[in-house]
């Protein structure tokens, strides 16, 4: 597990091609596929994907948290981005199939798997770029991953960007890979121009999300985050930590909210503020950067609450407590 999150893969792949039908499934060396130079994805960004991970418990038992959310999330958007339609009991086989044949490489908590599906549109057509791709592309990697924060607790520092957005504005609920690729400008010019590790994008004072990861404002009564709309990537974390927040009788409120708000509100002293998402589970955000203004939310560390709710959470993925929402799968 050698060098940076998500640089080590496991040596083969499952794969299955699309053209008027899925193929059976095949397992293939995972260090490179063949596209032609004028695949559609090379021009048109017809490209989705899904992060998700495999836990190892310590009855030697392989897990792989909510498989089924993430297999929805990836038909879905394959759906937006006019993909060929996703074959939901294949794709499901495909992921268990690469997942069993690695099991003796998940690693220990709190390391895991990470399993990446790709969907791809290969059709060699540069004329297309108005039309989907008729063929495609559709495999899942492997990748052991250790914790994101090497062992640390997170503090994170995050500019409050009120002009830029990250993608397309109905377009943020599709995990596609130009959401990414158009985030990045406003990533990298924060990380240069205010040191934050992240951008929180709020156009026009609407608080939605990172480039990776939703954003949830926690105090010792309630967990406020936004609703489910098309802007932002509906993340299975997000859903996850609410239903905990809820079950343990924090006041969950997904309602809009702006810059004000959140700044007031980070100023109290018990303010907590985190990134939910499947790589940093759930991090600490310490500071917010707003107009060269820094802003300390809370006490300006890491906070009980979400410390508390990411342990939970932990607690689950890694076989500790019982799975009572059936949110494994047992591969
Ligand atoms: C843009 C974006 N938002 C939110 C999330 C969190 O989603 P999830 O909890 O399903 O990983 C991710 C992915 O991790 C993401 O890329």
């Amino acid at each position: 597990m050698a060098g940076e999150f998500g640089t080590s893969f496991m040596p083969q792949m499952t794969i299955s091609t699309y053209d008027n039908g899925w193929s059976d499934m095949q397992t293939v060396n995972a260090d490179k596929i063949s596209v032609h130079p004028g695949a559609h994805v090379l021009h048109y960004a017809s490209t989705c994907f899904e992060g998700l991970k495999a836990f190892a418990h310590k009855d030697g038992s392989i897990n792989i948290f909510r498989m089924d959310k993430n297999i929805e999330r990836l038909r879905q958007s394959s759906e937006l981005l006019y993909l060929p339609p996703l074959d939901l009991s294949l794709t499901e086989k495909m992921i268990t199939t690469i997942v069993d044949q690695y099991r003796n490489e998940v690693p220990a908590p709190p390391a895991s798997m990470y399993i990446r599906p790709t969907h791809i549109g290969t059709e060699p057509a540069i004329g297309k770029a108005a039309d989907p791709s008729a063929t495609a592309l559709l495999y899942i990697l492997l990748s052991p991953v250790g914790d994101y924060f090497s062992g640390g607790e997170a503090s994170l520092r995050l500019l409050l960007d009120d002009v830029g957005v990250r993608c397309g504005p109905d377009h943020g609920m599709v995990k596609a890979g130009g959401n990414y690729a158009s985030a990045l400008k406003h990533i990298m010019r924060a990380r240069k121009e205010h040191n934050a590790h992240q951008v929180l994008f709020c156009p026009n004072g609407d608080i939605q999300e990172t480039g990776a990861a939703n954003f949830l404002l926690v105090d010792n009564q309630s967990v406020i985050t936004k609703p489910l709309d098309d802007s932002f990537l509906h993340g299975v974390t997000r859903e996850s930590i609410l239903t905990l927040a809820r079950d343990k009788g924090l006041k969950v409120e997904e309602r809009d909210f702006g810059i004000e708000e959140l700044l007031d509100r980070c100023s109290q002293p018990d303010a907590e503020a985190g990134l939910a998402g499947t790589a940093a589970v759930l991090a600490a955000v310490t500071t917010l950067i707003y107009k060269g203004k820094e802003y300390q939310v809370g006490q300006g560390a890491p906070g009980p609450r979400i410390r508390e709710m990411r342990a939970e959470l932990n607690a689950i993925q890694w076989g500790e407590v019982e799975d009572t929402r059936n949110w494994l799968h047992t591969v």
